[in-house]
């Protein structure tokens, strides 16, 4: 019974959009209205700057550990009700019932809720996704490539199934918050790390 309850207060605090309520609180603006006009971390960055981006960016990631801890204690550890909660909070972070279901692309939520149930695969894939914005300035294609190869190293390491199926289920997740993205890195269009003007 309260271990049901951990998927309504995953979403409730997946659903705390910390880079818009960033964006109101520093310069009264709606940060969808702005930049790449999504709410997450990077757009804080570009939008706001350095400090309020990371700010967000740890904030966000501390929803997912939250939510999976949420997850832990009201189930007594039940490995399906960790996902669960997982799952709640990426979704309240991308579709939040506070800000008319419009909210980020969840992925630092996700660092949040691998890190905290696989933590070597989320750092192995955290650091290629690192390596490859330092490279090529495109925070969107790191997003893409942490959620591609955490799958394939989850099962590389023999890490439970359970956990395998929901880094399938954030890889799609992502995949599709980034179609926009995807295709202005096709066309060679998408925003780079420190570029001015965004569409
Ligand atoms: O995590 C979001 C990032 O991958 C892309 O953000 O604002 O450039 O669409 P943005």
């Amino acid at each position: 019974m309260w271990a049901w309850s951990s998927l309504l207060l995953g979403y409730l605090l997946g659903s705390i959009s910390f880079s818009f309520l960033a964006g109101k609180l520093l310069k009264g603006i709606d940060i969808r209205q702005h930049g790449s006009g999504n709410a997450g971390a990077t757009n804080t960055l570009r939008v706001l700057g350095k400090g309020p981006g990371i700010t967000v960016l740890v904030l966000d990631m501390l929803k997912g550990v939250a939510a999976v801890w949420l997850g832990y204690l009201l189930s007594g550890g039940d490995p399906l009700f960790l996902v669960l909660a997982g799952i709640s909070v990426i979704v309240g972070h991308n579709w939040p019932v506070f800000f008319g279901f419009r909210g980020g692309k969840g992925i630092a939520t996700t660092i949040g809720v691998m890190v905290s149930l696989a933590f070597l695969p989320a750092l192995l894939a955290g650091l290629a996704a690192i390596l490859s914005i330092a490279w090529t300035r495109y925070v969107s294609l790191g997003s893409l490539l942490f959620t591609a190869l955490l799958p394939l190293f989850i099962w590389l390491m023999g890490r439970p199934m359970e956990i395998f199926w929901l880094s399938l289920l954030l890889f799609v997740f992502a995949w599709f918050r980034h179609r926009s993205n995807i295709v202005k890195l096709v066309k060679g269009q998408e925003n780079k790390l420190g570029a001015k003007r965004q569409a």
